[in-house]
Protein backbone atom coordinates (compact mmCIF):
# COMPACT_ATOMS: atom_id res chain seq x y z
CA UNK A 1 0.00 0.00 0.00
CA UNK A 2 1.71 3.27 -1.04
CA UNK A 3 0.50 5.88 1.11
CA UNK A 4 1.70 8.78 3.83
CA UNK A 5 0.63 7.26 7.48
CA UNK A 6 -0.10 10.49 8.82
CA UNK A 7 -1.32 12.72 6.15
CA UNK A 8 -3.93 9.60 5.53
CA UNK A 9 -4.65 9.20 9.31
CA UNK A 10 -5.38 13.20 9.21
CA UNK A 11 -7.12 12.98 6.15
CA UNK A 12 -9.19 10.17 7.88
CA UNK A 13 -9.52 11.88 10.94
CA UNK A 14 -10.83 15.09 8.95
CA UNK A 15 -13.39 12.73 7.29
CA UNK A 16 -14.74 11.90 10.98
CA UNK A 17 -17.36 13.55 12.93
CA UNK A 18 -15.29 13.36 16.12
CA UNK A 19 -11.46 15.01 14.99
CA UNK A 20 -11.08 16.58 18.16
CA UNK A 21 -10.56 12.99 19.74
CA UNK A 22 -8.67 11.90 16.45
CA UNK A 23 -5.72 14.09 16.98
CA UNK A 24 -5.11 13.37 20.83
CA UNK A 25 -5.01 10.17 19.47
CA UNK A 26 -2.67 10.70 16.46
CA UNK A 27 -0.21 11.25 19.16
CA UNK A 28 0.20 7.41 20.02
CA UNK A 29 -0.40 5.98 16.29
CA UNK A 30 2.21 3.00 15.60
CA UNK A 31 1.70 1.22 12.39
CA UNK A 32 4.59 -1.31 12.23
CA UNK A 33 4.40 -2.19 7.69
CA UNK A 34 7.18 -4.97 6.78
CA UNK A 35 7.63 -7.71 4.28
CA UNK A 36 7.53 -11.43 5.18
CA UNK A 37 9.37 -13.36 2.28
CA UNK A 38 7.79 -16.35 1.61
CA UNK A 39 8.49 -19.66 4.17
CA UNK A 40 6.45 -22.26 1.69
CA UNK A 41 3.70 -23.01 -0.80
CA UNK A 42 2.21 -26.12 0.68
CA UNK A 43 -1.33 -27.75 0.89
CA UNK A 44 -1.11 -27.30 4.26
CA UNK A 45 -3.71 -25.47 7.21
CA UNK A 46 -3.12 -25.98 10.86
CA UNK A 47 -6.19 -24.15 11.81
CA UNK A 48 -9.07 -25.26 9.90
CA UNK A 49 -7.55 -29.04 9.02
CA UNK A 50 -5.09 -29.79 11.76
CA UNK A 51 -3.01 -32.75 11.04
CA UNK A 52 -4.31 -33.15 7.33
CA UNK A 53 -2.09 -33.96 4.95
CA UNK A 54 -2.42 -32.93 1.96
CA UNK A 55 -5.04 -30.21 3.19
CA UNK A 56 -8.18 -29.15 0.78
CA UNK A 57 -6.31 -26.50 -0.97
CA UNK A 58 -2.50 -24.55 -1.22
CA UNK A 59 -2.01 -21.94 0.76
CA UNK A 60 1.12 -19.19 0.52
CA UNK A 61 3.11 -19.03 3.94
CA UNK A 62 4.81 -16.81 5.25
CA UNK A 63 6.87 -16.26 8.94
CA UNK A 64 8.78 -18.41 11.62
CA UNK A 65 9.84 -22.03 10.57
CA UNK A 66 7.92 -23.84 13.05
CA UNK A 67 4.96 -23.96 10.58
CA UNK A 68 3.54 -27.36 10.11
CA UNK A 69 0.34 -29.14 9.31
CA UNK A 70 -0.35 -29.97 13.25
CA UNK A 71 0.88 -26.69 15.18
CA UNK A 72 0.23 -26.99 19.15
CA UNK A 73 -1.18 -24.30 21.27
CA UNK A 74 2.03 -23.55 22.86
CA UNK A 75 4.55 -20.77 21.78
CA UNK A 76 5.88 -21.22 18.24
CA UNK A 77 8.34 -18.33 19.21
CA UNK A 78 9.75 -21.25 21.08
CA UNK A 79 9.35 -23.65 18.18
CA UNK A 80 10.63 -22.34 15.41
CA UNK A 81 14.31 -21.25 14.70
CA UNK A 82 14.05 -18.79 12.21
CA UNK A 83 11.63 -16.48 10.16
CA UNK A 84 11.26 -14.79 6.93
CA UNK A 85 9.45 -11.41 8.14
CA UNK A 86 11.90 -8.27 8.61
CA UNK A 87 11.09 -8.17 12.26
CA UNK A 88 13.16 -11.12 13.37
CA UNK A 89 11.54 -11.59 16.67
CA UNK A 90 8.52 -12.21 15.00
CA UNK A 91 7.65 -15.90 14.47
CA UNK A 92 4.13 -15.60 13.84
CA UNK A 93 2.36 -17.22 10.46
CA UNK A 94 0.59 -15.72 7.29
CA UNK A 95 -1.38 -17.35 5.37
CA UNK A 96 -3.59 -16.79 2.21
CA UNK A 97 -4.74 -18.45 -0.85
CA UNK A 98 -2.73 -18.59 -3.91
CA UNK A 99 -3.92 -17.15 -7.03
CA UNK A 100 -4.40 -18.76 -10.64
CA UNK A 101 -4.61 -17.55 -13.64
CA UNK A 102 -6.89 -20.10 -16.17
CA UNK A 103 -5.80 -20.02 -19.44
CA UNK A 104 -8.59 -20.53 -22.66
CA UNK A 105 -7.57 -23.70 -22.54
CA UNK A 106 -8.83 -24.71 -19.63
CA UNK A 107 -5.35 -25.13 -17.88
CA UNK A 108 -4.18 -23.30 -14.64
CA UNK A 109 -1.07 -21.18 -13.90
CA UNK A 110 0.12 -20.25 -10.08
CA UNK A 111 0.45 -16.67 -10.54
CA UNK A 112 3.07 -14.65 -8.36
CA UNK A 113 2.94 -12.55 -5.64
CA UNK A 114 4.99 -9.15 -6.20
CA UNK A 115 7.31 -7.68 -3.53
CA UNK A 116 5.97 -3.95 -2.02
CA UNK A 117 5.88 -0.50 -2.80
CA UNK A 118 8.36 1.38 -1.13
CA UNK A 119 7.63 3.16 1.92
CA UNK A 120 8.95 4.52 4.54
CA UNK A 121 12.34 3.45 2.94
CA UNK A 122 12.22 0.35 3.90
CA UNK A 123 13.72 -1.61 0.67
CA UNK A 124 13.29 -5.32 2.91
CA UNK A 125 9.25 -5.40 1.82
CA UNK A 126 10.17 -4.17 -1.79
CA UNK A 127 12.08 -7.37 -2.43
CA UNK A 128 9.64 -10.24 -0.49
CA UNK A 129 8.41 -11.51 -3.76
CA UNK A 130 6.16 -14.27 -3.61
CA UNK A 131 5.88 -12.92 0.04
CA UNK A 132 3.09 -11.01 1.98
CA UNK A 133 2.80 -7.38 3.51
CA UNK A 134 2.08 -7.61 7.14
CA UNK A 135 0.11 -4.46 9.06
CA UNK A 136 -0.07 -4.19 12.72
CA UNK A 137 -2.00 -0.82 14.04
CA UNK A 138 -2.43 0.73 17.41
CA UNK A 139 -4.66 3.71 16.20
CA UNK A 140 -7.46 2.59 18.17
CA UNK A 141 -8.81 4.60 20.96
CA UNK A 142 -7.41 3.16 24.10
CA UNK A 143 -5.25 0.74 25.57
CA UNK A 144 -4.02 -1.87 23.26
CA UNK A 145 -3.64 -5.59 24.46
CA UNK A 146 -1.05 -7.66 21.84
CA UNK A 147 -1.91 -11.50 21.09
CA UNK A 148 -1.08 -14.16 23.49
CA UNK A 149 0.95 -17.02 22.83
CA UNK A 150 -1.02 -19.71 21.47
CA UNK A 151 -3.45 -16.84 19.68
CA UNK A 152 -4.67 -17.42 16.37
CA UNK A 153 -7.48 -16.68 14.42
CA UNK A 154 -9.38 -17.11 10.71
CA UNK A 155 -11.07 -14.27 8.46
CA UNK A 156 -13.44 -15.06 5.66
CA UNK A 157 -14.64 -17.72 4.46
CA UNK A 158 -13.36 -20.03 1.70
CA UNK A 159 -16.58 -21.18 0.65
CA UNK A 160 -18.58 -17.72 -0.15
CA UNK A 161 -19.38 -17.05 -3.93
CA UNK A 162 -21.59 -14.05 -3.94
CA UNK A 163 -22.45 -11.39 -1.18
CA UNK A 164 -25.62 -9.18 -0.93
CA UNK A 165 -25.71 -5.54 0.31
CA UNK A 166 -24.27 -2.41 -1.66
CA UNK A 167 -21.97 -1.34 0.96
CA UNK A 168 -18.39 -2.49 0.77
CA UNK A 169 -17.37 -5.11 3.57
CA UNK A 170 -14.27 -3.94 4.93
CA UNK A 171 -12.55 -6.81 6.05
CA UNK A 172 -11.13 -7.59 2.48
CA UNK A 173 -11.33 -6.12 -1.20
CA UNK A 174 -8.88 -5.71 -4.02
CA UNK A 175 -7.43 -2.56 -5.83
CA UNK A 176 -6.59 -2.86 -9.73
CA UNK A 177 -3.52 -1.25 -10.18
CA UNK A 178 -4.27 0.41 -13.46
CA UNK A 179 -0.66 1.31 -14.07
CA UNK A 180 2.89 -0.37 -14.13
CA UNK A 181 4.87 -0.39 -10.65
CA UNK A 182 1.70 0.17 -8.55
CA UNK A 183 0.24 2.68 -10.28
CA UNK A 184 -2.96 4.62 -10.62
CA UNK A 185 -5.13 5.37 -7.11
CA UNK A 186 -3.00 4.01 -4.37
CA UNK A 187 -4.59 4.95 -1.33
CA UNK A 188 -5.49 3.23 1.70
CA UNK A 189 -7.60 0.25 1.02
CA UNK A 190 -11.19 -0.76 1.62
CA UNK A 191 -12.94 2.78 2.08
CA UNK A 192 -15.43 2.72 -0.61
CA UNK A 193 -16.40 0.57 -3.37
CA UNK A 194 -15.59 2.86 -6.13
CA UNK A 195 -11.85 2.28 -5.88
CA UNK A 196 -11.78 -1.12 -4.21
CA UNK A 197 -13.87 -4.29 -5.13
CA UNK A 198 -14.98 -6.91 -3.29
CA UNK A 199 -14.70 -9.39 -6.23
CA UNK A 200 -11.89 -9.84 -8.88
CA UNK A 201 -12.00 -6.64 -11.19
CA UNK A 202 -13.07 -7.69 -14.13
CA UNK A 203 -10.67 -5.91 -16.59
CA UNK A 204 -7.10 -6.50 -16.83
CA UNK A 205 -4.95 -4.80 -14.56
CA UNK A 206 -1.36 -3.47 -15.70
CA UNK A 207 0.13 -2.89 -12.16
CA UNK A 208 -1.20 -6.09 -10.95
CA UNK A 209 -4.20 -6.85 -8.19
CA UNK A 210 -3.76 -6.07 -4.23
CA UNK A 211 -5.55 -8.22 -2.31
CA UNK A 212 -6.57 -6.36 1.24
CA UNK A 213 -7.89 -8.50 4.30
CA UNK A 214 -8.59 -6.88 7.77
CA UNK A 215 -8.78 -9.05 10.81
CA UNK A 216 -11.02 -8.29 13.36
CA UNK A 217 -10.18 -5.52 16.11
CA UNK A 218 -12.22 -6.88 19.23
CA UNK A 219 -10.84 -10.00 21.21
CA UNK A 220 -13.43 -12.00 24.26
CA UNK A 221 -10.32 -11.25 26.03
CA UNK A 222 -10.09 -15.20 27.43
CA UNK A 223 -9.96 -17.96 24.66
CA UNK A 224 -6.76 -18.12 22.35
CA UNK A 225 -9.28 -20.02 19.45
CA UNK A 226 -12.46 -20.89 19.04
CA UNK A 227 -14.08 -24.28 17.25
CA UNK A 228 -14.27 -22.00 13.94
CA UNK A 229 -11.38 -19.65 14.57
CA UNK A 230 -13.89 -16.62 14.39
CA UNK A 231 -16.05 -16.48 17.31
CA UNK A 232 -13.54 -15.44 20.43
CA UNK A 233 -13.03 -11.97 17.63
CA UNK A 234 -15.10 -9.52 16.94
CA UNK A 235 -15.35 -6.26 14.50
CA UNK A 236 -16.22 -3.10 16.60
CA UNK A 237 -19.75 -2.56 16.83
CA UNK A 238 -19.89 0.37 14.78
CA UNK A 239 -19.75 -1.72 11.66
CA UNK A 240 -16.84 -4.02 9.83
CA UNK A 241 -13.12 -2.59 10.70
CA UNK A 242 -11.84 0.34 8.19
CA UNK A 243 -8.50 0.20 7.54
CA UNK A 244 -7.68 2.20 10.73
CA UNK A 245 -10.85 1.32 12.85
CA UNK A 246 -10.91 4.72 14.27
CA UNK A 247 -14.46 5.48 16.49
CA UNK A 248 -14.73 1.44 16.26
CA UNK A 249 -15.99 0.42 20.11
CA UNK A 250 -15.87 -2.93 20.67
CA UNK A 251 -18.60 -5.18 21.85
CA UNK A 252 -19.33 -5.77 25.49
CA UNK A 253 -18.87 -9.57 24.32
CA UNK A 254 -15.64 -8.88 22.96
CA UNK A 255 -14.44 -5.69 24.89
CA UNK A 256 -10.63 -6.21 24.68
CA UNK A 257 -8.54 -3.80 22.00
CA UNK A 258 -6.09 -5.94 19.73
CA UNK A 259 -4.35 -4.34 17.25
CA UNK A 260 -5.39 -4.07 13.74
CA UNK A 261 -4.00 -6.82 11.52
CA UNK A 262 -3.96 -6.55 7.94
CA UNK A 263 -2.14 -8.67 5.26
CA UNK A 264 -1.21 -6.84 2.03
CA UNK A 265 -0.88 -9.04 -1.28
CA UNK A 266 0.16 -8.24 -4.14
CA UNK A 267 -0.23 -10.89 -7.38
CA UNK A 268 1.64 -9.73 -10.46
CA UNK A 269 -0.95 -10.47 -13.30
CA UNK A 270 1.16 -8.77 -15.82
CA UNK A 271 1.98 -11.89 -17.73
CA UNK A 272 -1.92 -12.80 -17.97
CA UNK A 273 -3.55 -9.55 -19.42
CA UNK A 274 -3.71 -10.29 -22.68
CA UNK A 275 -7.52 -10.33 -23.31
CA UNK A 276 -7.00 -12.89 -26.11
CA UNK A 277 -6.07 -15.52 -23.58
CA UNK A 278 -9.01 -14.63 -21.10
CA UNK A 279 -12.02 -16.74 -21.70
CA UNK A 280 -14.58 -16.51 -24.46
CA UNK A 281 -17.35 -16.28 -22.08
CA UNK A 282 -16.23 -12.63 -21.10
CA UNK A 283 -15.22 -13.58 -17.20
CA UNK A 284 -12.18 -12.82 -15.57
CA UNK A 285 -9.64 -15.66 -15.85
CA UNK A 286 -8.07 -15.68 -11.84
CA UNK A 287 -9.17 -18.30 -9.46
CA UNK A 288 -8.35 -18.91 -5.53
CA UNK A 289 -6.78 -22.33 -4.55
CA UNK A 290 -10.23 -23.19 -3.51
CA UNK A 291 -11.79 -23.20 -6.80
CA UNK A 292 -13.47 -19.25 -6.30
CA UNK A 293 -13.46 -17.76 -9.43
CA UNK A 294 -15.40 -14.92 -8.12
CA UNK A 295 -12.74 -13.60 -5.31
CA UNK A 296 -15.54 -13.58 -2.53
CA UNK A 297 -13.63 -16.13 -0.62
CA UNK A 298 -10.90 -14.75 0.13
CA UNK A 299 -9.47 -15.59 3.26
CA UNK A 300 -6.54 -15.08 5.72
CA UNK A 301 -5.31 -17.55 8.38
CA UNK A 302 -2.80 -16.19 11.09
CA UNK A 303 -0.85 -17.64 14.39
CA UNK A 304 0.45 -15.17 16.52
CA UNK A 305 4.44 -15.70 17.33
CA UNK A 306 6.54 -13.08 18.54
CA UNK A 307 8.97 -13.71 21.20
CA UNK A 308 8.07 -12.55 24.64
CA UNK A 309 6.53 -8.74 25.00
CA UNK A 310 7.92 -7.67 21.67
CA UNK A 311 4.77 -6.75 20.04
CA UNK A 312 3.47 -5.37 23.20
CA UNK A 313 5.98 -2.60 23.74
CA UNK A 314 5.97 -1.75 20.43
CA UNK A 315 1.83 -1.47 20.37
CA UNK A 316 3.07 0.56 23.50
CA UNK A 317 5.18 3.07 22.00
CA UNK A 318 4.53 6.09 20.25
CA UNK A 319 5.65 6.40 17.04
CA UNK A 320 6.57 3.19 15.37
CA UNK A 321 6.38 3.44 11.73
CA UNK A 322 6.32 1.19 9.11
CA UNK A 323 9.62 -1.21 9.30
CA UNK A 324 11.39 1.53 11.87
CA UNK A 325 10.74 0.61 16.04
CA UNK A 326 13.36 1.33 18.32
CA UNK A 327 11.73 -1.40 20.39
CA UNK A 328 12.12 -4.43 18.09
CA UNK A 329 15.00 -5.98 16.15
CA UNK A 330 15.06 -6.59 12.34
CA UNK A 331 17.13 -8.73 9.78
CA UNK A 332 18.58 -8.36 6.45
CA UNK A 333 16.28 -10.01 3.36
CA UNK A 334 19.05 -12.03 2.57
CA UNK A 335 18.73 -13.42 5.91
CA UNK A 336 15.19 -13.53 5.99
CA UNK A 337 15.09 -15.29 2.53
CA UNK A 338 17.34 -17.98 3.86
CA UNK A 339 14.69 -19.24 6.51
CA UNK A 340 12.42 -21.88 5.00
CA UNK A 341 10.33 -24.62 5.75
CA UNK A 342 10.48 -28.16 3.84
CA UNK A 343 7.31 -28.07 1.51
CA UNK A 344 5.85 -31.44 2.89
CA UNK A 345 2.87 -32.01 -0.09
CA UNK A 346 5.17 -32.77 -3.18
CA UNK A 347 2.73 -31.47 -6.16
CA UNK A 348 3.57 -29.27 -9.14
CA UNK A 349 3.76 -25.55 -7.91
CA UNK A 350 4.88 -23.83 -11.05
CA UNK A 351 3.59 -25.66 -14.32
CA UNK A 352 0.53 -25.71 -15.95
CA UNK A 353 -2.20 -27.75 -13.92
CA UNK A 354 -4.80 -29.26 -15.80
CA UNK A 355 -6.79 -28.87 -12.30
CA UNK A 356 -6.05 -26.95 -8.93
CA UNK A 357 -4.64 -29.37 -6.45
CA UNK A 358 -7.34 -30.77 -4.19
CA UNK A 359 -10.33 -29.07 -5.72
CA UNK A 360 -12.67 -31.02 -7.65
CA UNK A 361 -13.16 -28.99 -10.97
CA UNK A 362 -16.31 -30.93 -11.46
CA UNK A 363 -18.83 -28.97 -9.21
CA UNK A 364 -17.02 -25.69 -10.25
C1 LIG B 1 4.75 -29.61 14.44
O1 LIG B 1 5.44 -28.73 15.30
C2 LIG B 1 5.25 -28.98 16.68
C3 LIG B 1 5.96 -27.91 17.46
O2 LIG B 1 5.41 -26.68 17.15
C4 LIG B 1 5.77 -30.37 17.03
O3 LIG B 1 5.49 -30.63 18.38
C5 LIG B 1 5.08 -31.39 16.13
O4 LIG B 1 5.66 -32.65 16.34
C6 LIG B 1 5.22 -31.03 14.67
N1 LIG B 1 4.42 -31.93 13.87
C7 LIG B 1 4.85 -32.43 12.72
C8 LIG B 1 3.86 -33.32 11.98
O5 LIG B 1 5.94 -32.20 12.27
C1 LIG C 1 -2.76 -23.86 -22.46
O1 LIG C 1 -2.57 -22.48 -22.69
C2 LIG C 1 -1.40 -21.91 -22.15
C3 LIG C 1 -1.44 -20.42 -22.39
O2 LIG C 1 -1.73 -20.11 -23.70
C4 LIG C 1 -0.19 -22.61 -22.78
O3 LIG C 1 1.00 -22.06 -22.28
C5 LIG C 1 -0.27 -24.08 -22.45
O4 LIG C 1 0.79 -24.77 -23.04
C6 LIG C 1 -1.57 -24.67 -22.95
N1 LIG C 1 -1.69 -26.05 -22.51
C7 LIG C 1 -2.14 -27.03 -23.30
C8 LIG C 1 -2.20 -28.39 -22.68
O5 LIG C 1 -2.48 -26.82 -24.44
Amino acid sequence: MVWKALVALAALADALPFSGEVSTRQGSVTMLRFGCAQVVIDRLDPLVNPGQIPSTHVHQIVGGNAFNASMTTSDVSNAASCTTCEFSEDFSNYWTANLYFKARNGTYKRVPQGGAANQFGDTFSTKIGGGILVYYVSAQPGKITAFKPGFRMLVGDPMERSRTGTTLKRQNCYRCYTGPNFGGDVSAPCQDNKIDTEAFPTAPCPGGIRSNIHFPTCWDGKNLDSPNHKDHVAYPVSGPATFLSLGGNCPSTHPVRIPQLMYEVVWDTTKFNNKAEWPTNGKQPFALSTGDETGYGQHADYVFGWKGNALQSAMDTSGCMGAKCAQLKTQTIEKAKACSVKKVVQEDQDGWLDKLPGIDMGGM
